[in-house]
């Protein structure tokens, strides 16, 4: 029974391998979109793609983001995007399908992401939410809902940045919550367009060194969020555990942060040029081995945990 059950796994191992190894014949004639490109993922994924020989529509937030990326690799174009504005989104997108013509868009990475504030639940306000979400959510959507018709005429791919935030909600505000509604849109999109074959790929970093993850501007974050909290509430939590709260934060940032970006830009590489493009991504070897397994977890002993590592108020019930 045993040997049999080894072979078989074996038998599969290697045939999944083989797949996921086979790649596009050719990329030449391949159109891919980026949002966010300014700095960090998307930054670099328009740079490799572009030496592959993909044609990269690259959009920057900023015109400095679009001027430095033009100047630094003059095979990509580049236009302006703010993913929350539905003018800007509309103008993209018709100047996507002016580049793209009768071919449609192979690919589109919805890459752009903001993550402050984050911080305990109770000191956001709603506005904070709706901030993140117009990003990483709502703006994503938005892109993909004006391109989806592209992308069905070439039969093409969508590659959505989610996190392991997305599979383990491990703190308040907007960004867990926008990652997670990435998730549960993906694989909506990805059984709606199984049938028009537009595939669609999730890409889940561990942490990484980019300016999502900048130390100044997460502690300036939160400092904000402490000044502004009720004197009721603050009084609850305790000065003591804003600091400890920060230490946490600097130990995450400077732990556990990668400074390797390739990790993620490969797997969306690889999402946008093999043959059979995975459903999720895993990137990053926390993301592998801390975050991914401990999302499956039964809920008490992740919260169990993260009670026991994280700074507890100053007035709790004991
Ligand atoms: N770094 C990590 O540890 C990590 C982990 C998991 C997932 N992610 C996700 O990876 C993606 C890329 O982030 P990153 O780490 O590479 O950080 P990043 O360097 O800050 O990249 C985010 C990009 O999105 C752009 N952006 C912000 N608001 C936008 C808007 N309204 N419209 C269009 N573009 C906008 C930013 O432009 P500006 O530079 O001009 O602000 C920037 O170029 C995000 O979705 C993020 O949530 C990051």
């Amino acid at each position: 029974m045993w040997p049999w059950l080894l072979l078989v796994s074996l038998v599969w191992a290697v045939g999944w391998l083989v797949r996921d190894g086979r790649a596009l014949p050719s990329v030449s004639d391949k159109h891919v979109f980026i949002t966010g490109c300014d700095s960090g993922f998307g930054n670099l994924l328009a740079r490799r793609l572009a030496q592959r020989g993909f044609r990269v529509l690259a959009a920057c937030l900023t015109p400095q983001g679009a001027e430095a990326l033009g100047r630094a690799c003059p095979a990509l174009r580049t236009v302006l995007l703010d993913v929350t504005r539905p003018d800007s989104v509309r103008r993209a997108a018709e100047w996507v399908r002016g580049q793209v013509g009768d071919r449609g868009l192979f690919g589109l990475v919805n890459n752009a992401g903001v993550a402050n504030p984050i911080g305990p639940t109770e000191w956001m306000a709603a506005d904070d939410y709706r901030r993140v979400l117009a990003v990483n959510a709502v703006g994503a959507i938005e892109v993909t809902l004006e391109l989806l018709p592209l992308l069905k005429r070439a039969r093409g791919r969508v590659v959505n940045t989610s996190s392991v935030l997305g599979r383990l909600s491990a703190n308040g505000g907007g960004y867990c919550v926008s990652k997670y509604c990435i998730e549960a849109f993906s694989d909506s999109l990805r059984r709606d367009m199984y049938h028009f074959g537009v595939k669609v790929s999730i890409v889940e970093p561990g942490f990484f060194k980019t300016a999502v993850t900048n130390l100044e501007s997460i502690e300036a974050s939160l400092q904000q969020l402490w000044d502004r909290l009720a004197p009721e509430t603050r009084l609850s939590y305790g000065e003591e555990f804003f600091h400890k709260y920060l230490k946490v934060q600097r130990f995450i940032m400077t732990m556990l942060c990668d400074a390797d970006l390739s990790k993620v830009t490969r797997c969306m590489e690889h999402a946008l040029s093999a043959r059979h493009p995975r459903t999720r991504y895993s990137a990053g070897w926390d993301a592998k081995l801390l975050w991914l397994p401990a999302s499956y977890l039964p809920a008490f002993i992740v919260d169990f945990t993260l009670a026991t590592i994280l700074p507890k108020p100053a007035h709790r019930v004991r």
